[in-house]
């Protein structure tokens, strides 16, 4: 709470709220003339960071939420991966996925914090969070505050 999330428009009308409360709540969009009530929408990634820096307050954070189109332009760019991973048998069903969380190179992470949770029905997970230890050229941090990707 009270941090800073990033998501693209298809991600925020899948929350039931259309916003996360208590958050700053910022939506891309590549249509101009979109208003979304308690969120400041953007058109490009640059212009996403750009308001991040600008509003941030000290000790807030950014966290890239999705969906997968975001995660595919912005992964290189992030310091911290917080990932759930949730096991899931599909039983021949994988075709009806669509949107994928993109690949990266494990080599420019550290593994910080892996928990394991009880199996909840069907379905085990755990989390785990990658450090990246290694910037490219093209995940040059730009921003000077913490950026994590969910
Ligand atoms: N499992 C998870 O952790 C997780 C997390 C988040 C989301 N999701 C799921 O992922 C799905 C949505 O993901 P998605 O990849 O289809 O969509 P998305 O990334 O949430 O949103 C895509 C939309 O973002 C806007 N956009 C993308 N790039 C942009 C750019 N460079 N500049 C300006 N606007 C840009 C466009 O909006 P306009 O069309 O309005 O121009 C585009 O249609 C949902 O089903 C959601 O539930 C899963």
């Amino acid at each position: 709470m009270g941090h800073i999330v990033m998501m693209g428009r298809k991600t925020l009308e899948t929350l039931p709220k259309r916003q996360l409360p208590g958050r700053v709540n910022i939506i891309l969009s590549r249509n101009k003339d979109l208003q979304i009530p308690n969120c400041t929408v953007v058109n490009s990634v640059e212009a996403a960071l750009r308001f991040a820096a600008m509003i941030k307050q000290p000790g807030q954070q950014l966290f890239i939420i999705g969906g997968s189109e975001i995660y595919h332009q912005t992964l290189h760019l992030a310091s911290r991966l917080c990932l759930t991973v949730v096991e899931v048998w599909l039983a021949g069903k994988s075709n009806c996925i669509s949107q994928y969380f993109p690949d990266f190179n494990k080599d420019h992470f550290n593994v910080e914090n892996i928990a394991l949770y009880p199996r909840d029905g069907s379905h085990g997970f755990h989390t785990i969070e990658y450090v990246r230890t290694k910037f490219t050229g093209a995940s040059q941090p730009k921003l000077d505050i913490p950026f994590h990707t969910v």
